[in-house]
């Protein structure tokens, strides 16, 4: 792992994103005032109590006290790591992440140099798509399967003239340079040492990461040769089974994406691009992984898959179906669309047109329908045995739902489809507790919000004033003389005064990064919370207010120390002269 993530750059990026939109991407937002609501995905709930704020940059959640900032939130409900959601975010708003100090392990610096060496094999082969003394009947394919230049640069598919050398020689100028490109699979070494060209007078499709980084390629012949297709090994960069070719430019040419089609091939994906659909991705040649749905699920709310009419198609739709079922949390929406025997969408598009493509997609059959229909097509519906035997069959896959409004409908229509009586039916699954990776852990939810019958000590009121409106800092006077004071939280509070004065820019959510890692962030994020309950012109006075208690309450506990210490004779000459200056300025 790389150095750590200077402090400033969070400071910086959580000032950039804007919590609403990453949300609202995941979990469609309603406006109410000045805020923004939602049922909340973390519990299951039919009345919204889940709300954005959009000033504080701070999600929050009455029902299950789930809260944090979009950093948290993304933590939260992608299951990710911290270091990949600062990453995530960081590539929506187009910064790169510094790290500090330069202990990077030897993989980092292997993957710097492959990424540049890849982007600039891939200028390469697009430029041989124009000069090569080949290059005609590579253009020429490219013109059959009906593809303008506009979309073959927009997806940057290039040329690999014939030859065993043209990349070894042009970029491996030194042995350093041989050797990344063996470990990028750009050369391949024999058994007899011998390095040759990997991809040989090939149509070059540059398979590009989430941010655009060329990290492999696929390469298809002009003919009929075989292997049709042949693609990087994985390397360093490039894993297959977590990439979805398409996914940069489908993000690229749609600001939002209400949905993405799945499709298979890259020929696929490059032709409905050109019929005008560009929502589209292709997992690459290999099953639909836990991976690609939740890189699916990140950048979409709805997802169709595609599949042949054919066995081996509806084989494949049952296994991405069933991938498919813990990810289907509140607001996630899988269909599938099986499509006709003998055509794949590039077929089908050029066939009938984008519009008859667009239909067939809006007809795409619901997960849970599709589920259903595949289990009961080899039972017997009218016997009791059959019945009996899809509830068999149906127990395991239910327990892998997350709890949510799909899991009650998916068990609704089992009690439906099965006769069986709901309540009988939820007492036999109770039984299936679904594994701990299907469930959502809502890691904060136990810290509810402060509630109205919990005192509010000065202390408390102050913090929560200042880290839901850090600008009244500058408001506040000098705190020097609340320093040392024997108040619990005191530290806690003289350092936020402290940072927000310093970064006046940082946000609820911001600040709450900034104390992520410590103790203390327990009690700010309950206070972030806290309904304040008067209205926002008094809160200056409020703050004040209460810091003028804090310090009254501090320096009485001094004295009162200080007095005690007296009254057993223990004071020495400085202890005197201190409570001296107390008891003058108390008057
Ligand atoms: P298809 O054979 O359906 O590809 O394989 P396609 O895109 O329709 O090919 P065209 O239309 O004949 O050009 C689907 C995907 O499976 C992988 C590729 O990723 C391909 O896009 N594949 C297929 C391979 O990796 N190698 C192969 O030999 C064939
Ligand atoms: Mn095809």
């Amino acid at each position: 792992m790389a150095g750590r993530i200077p402090e400033s750059f969070i400071d910086e990026l959580m000032a950039r994103v804007d919590i609403v939109e990453v949300i609202d991407a995941r979990v469609p937002l309603r406006k109410t005032g000045k805020e923004y609501a939602a049922c909340c995905p973390f519990h299951d709930e039919k009345t919204a109590s889940f709300t954005v704020s959009p000033t504080k940059q701070f999600f929050h959640c009455f029902g299950c006290g789930a809260h944090g900032s979009a950093i948290g939130f993304l933590m939260d409900y992608e299951h990710l790591d911290f270091v990949s959601c600062v990453e995530e975010l960081a590539s929506r708003v187009g910064m790169e992440v510094p790290r500090e100090g330069a202990d990077d392990s030897p993989g980092d610096s292997v993957s710097r140099s492959l990424y540049p060496l890849l982007e600039k094999i891939s200028a390469h082969y697009q430029a041989q798509l124009r000069d090569s003394e080949h290059a005609p009947q590579a253009v020429d394919y490219l013109k059959l399967r009906g593809l303008s230049g506009e979309i073959a640069a927009r997806f940057g598919i290039g040329f690999a003239a014939p030859g065993w050398r043209n990349v070894l020689d042009g970029f491996g100028v030194d042995q350093a340079h041989v050797d990344w490109l063996k470990l990028a699979g750009m050369v391949i070494e024999n058994d007899q040492g011998k390095v040759y060209d990997r991809f040989r007078e090939r149509v070059m499709f540059p398979i590009r990461d989430r941010r655009g980084r060329v990290i492999g390629f696929g390469g298809r012949v002009l003919g009929d040769d075989t292997p049709k297709y042949l693609n990087s090994p994985e390397t360093p960069v490039f894993h297959k089974g977590r990439e979805l070719y398409g996914l940069y430019e489908a993000c690229l040419a749609e600001r939002k994406l209400e949905r993405l089609l799945v499709v298979e091939g890259y020929m696929d994906v490059v032709a409905l691009a050109q019929a005008g659909l560009s929502a589209v991705v292709a997992t690459l040649g290999t099953a639909t992984t836990t991976e690609h749905l939740q890189l699916l699920f990140r950048v979409t709310p709805e997802v169709v898959f595609s599949f042949d009419g054919d066995r081996a198609g509806r084989d494949a739709a049952w296994k991405a179906l069933l991938t498919s079922l813990p990810h289907l949390q509140a607001g996630r929406q899988i269909r599938l669309l099986m499509l006709p025997d003998g055509e794949d969408p590039d077929t089908l598009v050029r066939k009938e047109g984008a519009d008859a493509f667009r239909a067939r997609m809006a007809k795409a059959t619901p997960l849970s329908e599709y589920y259903f229909a595949h289990l009961c097509a080899d039972l017997d519906m009218q016997s009791m045995d059959g019945r009996a035997r899809l509830v068999e069959l149906a127990r395991p896959h239910i327990a892998l739902l997350p709890p949510g409004a799909f899991r009650e409908l998916m068990l609704a229509r089992l009690a439906e489809v099965s006769g069986l009586q709901l309540d009988k039916l939820e007492a036999l699954l109770r039984g299936d507790k679904p594994p701990e990776r299907a469930t959502r852990p809502v890691r904060r939810a136990a810290q509810r919000p402060i509630s109205s019958q919990q005192v509010m000590t000065p202390m408390r009121r102050a913090i929560a004033i200042l880290i839901q409106n850090p600008h009244l800092s500058q408001k506040v006077g000098d705190v020097e003389s609340l320093r040392n004071l024997p108040i619990a939280g005191i530290d806690l509070l003289l350092q936020l005064i402290e940072v927000t004065r310093n970064s006046p820019t940082l946000t609820t959510g911001g600040l709450l990064e900034r104390w992520r890692d410590s103790e203390q962030v327990k009690h700010l994020s309950v206070l972030a919370q806290h309904d304040l309950v008067v209205s926002e012109d008094v809160l200056e006075d409020e703050l004040a207010g209460a810091l003028e208690i804090l310090q009254k309450q501090g320096q009485k506990s001094v004295i009162d120390a200080l007095l005690d210490k007296a009254s057993r004779n223990e004071l020495n000459s400085a202890e005197k002269r201190e409570l001296a200056r107390h008891l003058s300025s108390q008057r």
